[in-house]
């Protein structure tokens, strides 16, 4: 069922958003190489805790047997690594790697969902590239974010926005909408056909989150039971927000 939010409601998603913005601000300030993937888990934990909010990832359970609760505040997947990968004491970021960290904040009964892909130091071209395009990719979408358009529409944009940009999009993990639950309906690929799905209504929440992987499209999923990786070994980045739908243009509400 997807819920179209009040009023009263779209303040309270607002408000867990904002935190997962600020959150990510001081992600960005503080990440350096030689860090450890668990030291930046901590610092979004404290960081969130210190604006009210609870860390949603943290316990969460994806619902599928045999996969045990995620253990961490963010999911922190480096170079090859697409998403899901758990924060570790023995994971050190290096100067070149990128780091797409997503991350989800609990405050008042609402989520707030956003990714972001980041260059520690300096990276290859070909590595900013992929990164520019994944991002690009999530604002290529929300052009058809709006009342008149359906999820298709979007999903569509995604896919052809990225496939002519020579890169794959992951077909296995989709955006959602999101509100008193962090994954509702409805879900969002990153690629499908024009005109399908259900309308876009204001009061509409929903997390658009582009998984672009530089090579083929095949993902591995390590025995951790989270960790998805590229099977060809090649670079993947992943851009998330959660967005409003208006009667006009989508406000994003991740992005302070
Ligand atoms: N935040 C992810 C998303 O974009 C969900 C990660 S699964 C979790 O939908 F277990 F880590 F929460
Ligand atoms: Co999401």
């Amino acid at each position: 069922m997807v819920t179209i939010k009040s009023k009263r409601e779209i303040e309270l998603m607002k408000e867990a958003c904002k935190v997962v913005a600020l959150t990510y601000q001081e992600l960005e300030k503080r990440l350096k190489p030689g860090m450890t993937t668990w030291e930046l888990d901590q610092i979004a934990e404290k960081t969130m805790r210190s604006l009210g909010a609870i860390p949603a990832e943290k316990g969460y359970n994806i619902g599928i047997k045999g996969v045990p609760p995620y253990p961490a505040t963010l999911c922190v997947s480096i170079n090859d690594e697409v998403i899901h990968g758990i924060p570790s004491k023995n994971k050190v970021i290096r100067e070149g790697d990128i780091v797409s960290i997503d991350t989800v904040a609990l405050k008042n009964g609402f989520n707030g969902d956003a990714a972001r892909t980041f260059i520690v130091g300096k990276a290859s071209k070909e590595a900013e590239r992929l990164v520019q395009v994944t991002k690009q990719a999530f604002f290529e979408g929300i052009k058809f974010a709006k009342p008149g358009y359906r999820i298709g529409d979007v999903s569509h944009r995604i896919g052809e926005y990225v496939h002519s940009q020579g890169y794959s999009v992951v077909r296995e993990f989709q955006g959602h909408g999101i509100g008193r639950e962090m994954h509702e309906d409805p879900g969002i690929p990153n690629y499908g056909k024009a005109g399908r799905g259900i309308r876009l209504e204001p009061g509409m929440t929903l997390a658009i989150e582009p998984m672009v992987i530089q090579g083929k499209p095949n993902i591995l999923q390590l025995d951790d039971g989270w960790t998805i990786i590229t099977e060809d070994g090649s670079l993947a980045a992943h851009y998330e927000n959660t967005i409003l739908i208006t009667e006009k243009e989508p406000e994003i509400l991740t992005i302070l």
